[in-house]
């Protein structure tokens, strides 16, 4: 066995405002794969995550439904660890950062920063809402796009066109949160010195960690490490730390009336939560979190985070004066049946419907498992491969090994195990796969463990094919030989468990009371169970049936009707105009005569459209709603015909085809054209 290590183990904090799904739980499962493994070792680990309280959608999402902050968040808890523990993720402890841990930490991180020199005020202007009176964070800003004009984008990016720019250069704003139209005002804002950083980032993240056995742990996965000397080598911004309330977060110590950003104090409240179990069971933080600790640290999280884990995090870490991070293990996105999750589809699967539905979370632990590797890969959850593999996999060729033994073993010896076994073959192969496998779980390719372990399974299936104990149970003086091929079977399903144990941890619970044995630990696998009495067998796991996978379909689609906005979420009706100003805009009868796809774009659609006396090429970016543009092509549009050509990314666009959407959540729609109105006829 190798020397003890002392690990804590965290996953990102999802955010109070929304339900775990199961793109979240592909990262717990990941992680508690990880964190199950290493306990099954012997080493002392401990996984700590929490609810991420803070922010402006959280206030505002508490305001809309007539609740505190406070109570929202609460309430969110309780949902999110029931959601968890349904999935058997065993954290040390979950808490919140809303909590004064955190508030101590953050205040404590925050001085020591300062006093280092790394903390600098600067006076910048940001968007208002003069009605809600509160400073608009990009995303609470809508209006027209700068570049091309589009209608309703944020004030980060615009989807159609892929341009990206300030809040302050969108044409016609308005706050999503009360229509009001913004203003600009002034504001000092609180900074982190990232910039000043870029030397440490630079080795930091270039860097590695000698572990308590010897093995060189690498901060960064490679594809982060590159991604990471882009940013660097790019200039890194000073972070902007402040927010001016109204804001639920906590009060900047010696700034009255600012509050810290949520993304400062979310990942402190790693240290937090670790804090609260340290005060509860007795351990020492410091030991943990002092700069020169021996223990690791390591973060599991989603790809679309890295920039806060492996810049900003070891930076706040390293001039605050404590340890930085030992891993940041990243990972890709779950895909549902090739796509990005989608309510409409159904697809956008919660973990409480999964539960709600009757199917059993270890399916799914050992589903993603049978997909994770240690790259930041998306994920993709095959609906049809589910089933298959949960039904081949793991009924099929594990389960099934005890319930073709057991039956004998009761029947005919008792349910005793044999007391000693002459040829070993199998068994010897099953024992001598515990380090390879163990190698794989600790590089996180758990892919490759689950791999090698179903060929073990084929190995043991193989071998009950060769042995036959249905026909030694009936040939005469064959007692001894059944018994043996039995406990073989026992002991290679036995074996079996202990490696699936990290993945299976609730099914490990029902081996080990079927075998009347202690918990199962890696270590295990040096011995075989002989002599031994054991239970007869019940049924330790059921098939997945279709019906069930389609109910949890149906459970999670949302019907356009039910997704349909309050009046209050319409776009503010613009101002009034006069007929003069219509005038201006020349609107024109269409006939698509060719619809295409554009190659490199996810949103737009390439139309040749006859306005009668002339043809035009013109973008639209409705491909979301039009996935078949053939089936466009003969019907009429609208098009604004006096639109200024302008240049995109693909070609230059001479003018705009009309359509109705509500937001950009929602769907594009073409408007019709009765028969009769022909092509280059204007509409007035
Ligand atoms: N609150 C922040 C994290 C703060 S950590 C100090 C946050 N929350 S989140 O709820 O949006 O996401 C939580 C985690 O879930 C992130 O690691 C994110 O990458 C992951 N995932 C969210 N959707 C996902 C998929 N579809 N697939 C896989 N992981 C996904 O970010
Ligand atoms: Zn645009």
């Amino acid at each position: 066995m190798t020397a003890k290590r002392k690990i804590l183990v965290t996953s990102a904090l999802p955010y109070a405002n929304g339900a775990i799904h199961l793109g979240h739980m592909v990262e717990h499962i990941q992680t508690d794969i990880w964190v199950r493994f290493q306990k099954m070792r012997g080493h002392t680990c401990h996984y700590v995550c929490a609810d991420d309280t803070h922010g402006t959608p959280i206030m505002l999402a508490a305001e809309k439904q007539g609740l505190t902050p406070e109570a929202l968040i609460e309430r969110v808890r309780g949902e999110h660890l029931a959601d968890f523990a349904g999935f058997h993720i065993g954290y040390d402890n979950y808490y919140s950062t809303h909590s004064p841990e955190n508030k101590a930490f953050a205040t404590q991180i925050y001085l020591a920063l300062r006093d280092n020199g790394k903390i600098v005020s600067r006076t910048i202007e940001q968007l208002y809402d003069p009605e809600k009176q509160m400073f608009l964070p990009d995303r609470f800003v809508k209006g027209e796009c700068p570049k091309c004009g589009a209608h309703d984008q944020y004030g980060d990016n615009c989807e159609v066109c892929g341009a990206t720019y300030a809040p302050t250069e969108l044409k016609n704003p308005f706050s999503v949160v009360s229509g009001a139209k913004p203003v600009l005002k002034t504001s000092e804002h609180y900074f982190f010195r990232l910039g000043e950083c870029a030397d440490f980032l630079k080795k930091w993240t270039a860097g590695s960690t000698r572990l308590a056995d010897g093995r060189v742990q690498s901060h960064l996965q490679a594809e982060s490490l590159n991604k990471m000397n882009e940013w660097i080598e790019g200039g890194l911004q000073d972070w902007d730390i402040s927010r001016d309330a109204p804001y639920f977060g906590f009060e900047i110590p010696d700034a009255p009336g600012k509050y810290f950003y949520v993304w400062l104090d979310a990942p402190i409240g790693y240290m937090a939560s670790f804090k609260h179990l340290c005060d509860r069971i007795g351990l020492d933080f410091d030991e943990y979190f002092k700069p020169d600790s021996k223990a690791e640290l390591v973060h599991f999280i989603g790809k679309d985070i890295l920039y806060f884990h492996a810049l900003f995090w070891p930076a706040m870490l390293q001039y605050a004066g404590l340890r930085t991070p030992t891993g940041v293990f990243a990972h890709g996105f779950l895909t549902v049946d090739g796509q990005k999750m989608s309510k409409s589809r159904g697809t956008f699967i919660t973990a409480k419907s999964y539960l709600d539905c009757g199917l059993n979370p270890e399916w799914m632990r050992y589903y993603i498992a049978a997909k994770l590797n240690a790259r930041i890969e998306d994920i993709d959850l095959s609906l049809e491969d589910f089933i298959a593999r949960v039904n081949s996999d793991l009924v099929g060729k594990y389960i099934n090994i005890a319930s073709r033994a057991a039956g004998f073993v009761a029947k005919r010896f008792g349910g005793r195990l044999a007391p000693a076994l002459g040829e070993h073959a199998l068994l010897d192969s099953l024992q001598a796969a515990a380090e390879p496998i163990a190698q794989a779980f600790e590089a996180r390719e758990y892919a490759r463990a689950l791999r090698d372990i179903m060929a073990l399974a084929d190995q043991v299936n193989g071998y009950v094919d060769a042995n036959k104990p249905w026909e030694l149970a009936k040939q005469e003086g064959s007692d001894a030989r059944l018994h043996e091929v039995c406990t073989v079977l026992i002991n290679a399903f036995r074996l079996l468990s202990i490696y699936l144990k990290p993945v299976l941890p609730r099914l490990a619970e029902g081996v080990e009371a079927f075998l009347q044995i202690a918990p199962l630990a890696w270590e295990d696998a040096g011995q075989l169970l002989l002599d031994h009495q054991i239970q007869p067998y019940q049924h330790l796991m059921t098939r997945v049936e279709q019906a069930q996978v389609d109910a949890l379909i149906v459970a999670n689609k949302q019907t356009i009707e039910a997704a349909k906005p309050a009046a209050a979420q319409y776009e503010p009706l613009a101002p009034t105009i006069g007929i003069e100003d219509f005038a201006k805009l020349d609107l024109r009868v269409g006939k698509v005569l060719d619809c295409q796809f554009v190659e490199g774009s996810t949103k737009l659609l390439q139309f040749t459209v006859d306005l009668g006396f002339e043809r035009r090429n013109i973008f639209s970016g409705i491909r979301k709603t039009y996935s078949d543009p053939a089936k466009l092509i003969g019907r009429s549009v609208v098009v604004v015909a006096n639109l200024a050509p302008r240049k995109m990314r693909f070609g230059v666009s001479e003018g705009m085809i009309v359509c109705a959407g509500l937001d950009e959540e929602h769907d594009f729609h073409l408007l019709d054209v009765d028969a009769g109105a022909e092509p280059g006829w204007r509409l007035s």
